[in-house]
Formats: C-alpha cells, structure tokens, sequence
C-alpha cells in the first residue's frame, strides 16, 4: 500500500476542477455537442462568475458543477475528489454538505416560514433541532433578516427572499455556493443590494460561482470565465477590494 500523496499548497486550494469536460445531448437523430473540453480551476475565497449568452451551455455547465447531471467525458474534482467516482448516495450527501445553491427564482418552500427555509438543508444533514435554531438565527441576521424569521416568503420582496435563499444556502458551511442567475428576477437596485451581500460574503471567507448573461457584472468577479462555442476562456479582473461601487 502507497501513503496518499501530500497536496501542493496550491492543490489544497482547489475547490473545483473540471479537466477537459464534454457534454453531448443525444435527442433520437440529433446529437448536440453543448460542451467541448471545459478546463477551469476555482480555487478557495474565489469569487467567479461564468458569462455566456442564451444557449452558450452555462446551465448545462452548472448542473455538472451542481452534480445535478453528469458529463459525457472528463473529469470533475471537488476539493481533490473524483467526483464520477461516487456512489448517487455519495452524491446526494456532498450536494447537500458541499454545495450552497441559490437560483434566479429562489425555490423557497411558500408554505415554511423563513426560519424553516433556511433550516431545510441543515434538517437532511440530521443538524439537531437546537444547533438549526441558532444557526437559522445568526445566518438571518447575516443577510440583514433577522426580524423575519416568522415570516412567510410571500410576505416578502422578491429581494428579501433571494437573501432568505442566500442564508439557506450557507446553512450546512458549503464549500461553495452555485448561484444560478441570482439577480435575474430583481430590479437594478435590489440586484446591487444582493451582488453588494455576495462580496461581503465573498470577503468573510466564501467561495462563489456565479452563472450570469449579464455583462454589466463582470467587473464584480475576481475571475471571469467567458463560455463561448463550447469552449472557455478565463480573465482575471485586478483586486477591487470589495467590489466596484454597487450604487448604495
Ligand atoms: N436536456 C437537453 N437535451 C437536448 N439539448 C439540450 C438539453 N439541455 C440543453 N440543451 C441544449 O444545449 C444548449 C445549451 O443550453 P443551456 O445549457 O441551457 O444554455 P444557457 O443556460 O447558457 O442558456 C442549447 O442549445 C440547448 O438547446
Ligand atoms: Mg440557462
């Protein structure tokens, strides 16, 4: 038997790898290659967005990320780990404790309160009633709603509950969070007041991928990747420290 090899500090950063992924639909005649080798590397306290236009593959590429779907070829590692390698148990467990998924029309359950929607993740992850209490709590007040936690999400903004669906997914400490369009659904200036949340979120350690067609948020991301043919490139933005001004 061989001992592990010891990670390269800078392989211990790597929270995503995606090494030369393809995905190919297969409709009866018609086969559509959406993507054509996808390499990125998302390393820890990232804040990265993937832009593309309509069609470009980048939910495609998000629910690969998500392990919502798997790929026809290549590899995907989460933190070091060979994620084809899982059992759909193995899956179900890492996508509950890994990964923080926030969407553009926030999938919160209409009839729990905001206290119980952000408590969902926490309740598969067998969290005690106590410990998912609390910790709804402090993560409320995290995201500026700490006095709504009775509340329902139709009582609420479309603002307040994207910031509801942000707590919710910080819930069980993912590795890092998948927003799927976040601000899509928003008015410019509640846009600015979520992209404002995800670089304080951003700056007190999380690590954010981002999925957007909107090219007016490009300079937010330490890391853009363009998805253009099927195919990536990357630019690196210089440090903004925070972001550019959001417009407060
Ligand atoms: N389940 C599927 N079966 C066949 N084709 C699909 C499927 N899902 C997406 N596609 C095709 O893949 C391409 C990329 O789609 P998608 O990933 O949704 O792009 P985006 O999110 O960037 O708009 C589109 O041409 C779409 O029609
Ligand atoms: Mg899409």
């Amino acid at each position: 038997m061989t001992a592990p090899m010891e990670p390269t500090s800078q392989e211990a950063l790597s929270i995503v790898k995606l090494e030369d992924i393809c995905k190919t639909y297969v409709t009866g005649e018609l086969i559509v290659p959406v993507l054509k080798g996808i390499n990125i590397d998302v390393m820890r306290g990232e804040f990265v967005g993937i832009l593309g236009s309509s069609g470009s593959g980048k939910s495609t590429m998000l629910n690969i990320l998500g392990m919502l779907d798997v790929p026809t070829s290549g590899k995907y590692l989460l933190e070091r780990q060979h994620v084809e390698t899982l059992s759909d148990t193995e899956l179900a467990t890492i996508r509950n404790r890994k990964i923080g998924f926030i969407f553009q029309s926030f999938n919160l359950f209409p009839h729990l309160s905001v206290e119980q929607n952000i408590e969902v993740p926490m309740l598969y992850a067998g969290v005690p009633r106590k410990v998912r209490r609390e910790r709804a709590i402090e993560l409320s007040r995290q995201v500026g709603l700490g006095h709504r936690l009775g509340h329902r999400p139709t009582q609420l903004s479309g603002g307040e509950c994207q910031r509801i669906a942000i707590a919710r997914s910080l819930s069980n400490k993912p590795a890092f969070l998948l927003a799927d369009e976040p601000t899509g659904n928003l008015d410019e200036k509640t846009s600015a007041d979520i992209i404002k949340l995800f670089h304080e979120l951003n700056a007190s350690g999380s690590t954010i991928i981002m999925v957007t067609h909107n090219p007016a948020l490009e300079a937010h991301f330490d890391k853009v990747i363009y998805l253009r043919d099927g195919r990536v490139s990357e630019h690196q933005n210089i440090n903004f420290g925070g972001g550019p001004d959001v417009g407060e």
